[in-house]
């Protein structure tokens, strides 16, 4: 029913390997919604080159092109809102997302984060960081969580997790890729129950 399908924004900054699972997702799976926006603190990035392909439409928004940190947060809700969106999910955005975008979409953020929250999460902890501290702590096990945003970092209701071994030969790169592999599950299952209310 193409008249229920929710619009979803994805935001990224780097490579976009989860959009592109996602994406994939959504189509292979017949989900009930449509990615309708890739948004970037980058004007180039991996996740764009994808949607480029894709038809995806781009927005290209940074604090940078603003005065104040206010009038950027208000211009992406009016971004978001202009453009009918119902859910945001950030797929390895480098950016805390302004209190107001979590005030206006709240319950409907939701993030991926490479490691097994409430540990290796917050300030800092993104990226090949979370993984050099998993290591360093002498994990056994780490993982993927998918958690709605707030406006703490890291903090929000977990929606779902998994995990992963950390083995004695492990690089901060190569559990990276172990982590990476299980989000590209992790994220559209996690996508589904959203969408199924269930979240
Ligand atoms: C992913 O591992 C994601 O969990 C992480 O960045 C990577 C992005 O990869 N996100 C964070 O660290 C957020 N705090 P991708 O661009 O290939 O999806």
């Amino acid at each position: 029913m193409a008249h229920n399908k929710k619009r979803l924004a994805v935001f990224c900054s780097g490579t976009g390997s989860n959009f592109r699972a996602l994406f994939r997702a959504v189509r292979e799976r017949e989900l009930p919604a449509e990615i309708v926006l890739c948004l970037s603190n980058r004007s180039q990035c991996g996740a764009f080159d994808f949607a480029h392909e894709q038809d995806i439409p781009t927005l290209h928004l940074s604090e940078k092109q603003f005065e104040t940190f206010e009038e950027f947060s208000l211009a992406m809700v009016a971004a978001l809102r202009e453009r009918g969106i119902d859910f945001v999910l950030l797929a390895g955005y480098m950016r805390k997302v302004p209190d107001a975008v979590v005030e206006a979409f709240s319950d409907r953020i939701m993030n991926i984060h490479p490691a097994l929250l409430p540990k290796f999460g917050g300030e800092g902890m993104y990226g090949i960081h979370v993984h050099t501290a998993v290591i360093a702590a002498g994990e056994t096990e780490s993982g993927a969580s998918v958690h709605l945003v707030n406006e703490e970092y890291d903090k929000g209701r977990i929606v779902m997790q998994r995990k992963v071994p950390v083995l004695p030969s492990d690089t901060p790169e190569s559990l990276a890729a172990r982590v990476l592999e299980c989000e590209h599950s992790l994220y559209p299952d996690a996508l589904e129950k959203l969408l199924a209310g269930q979240s």
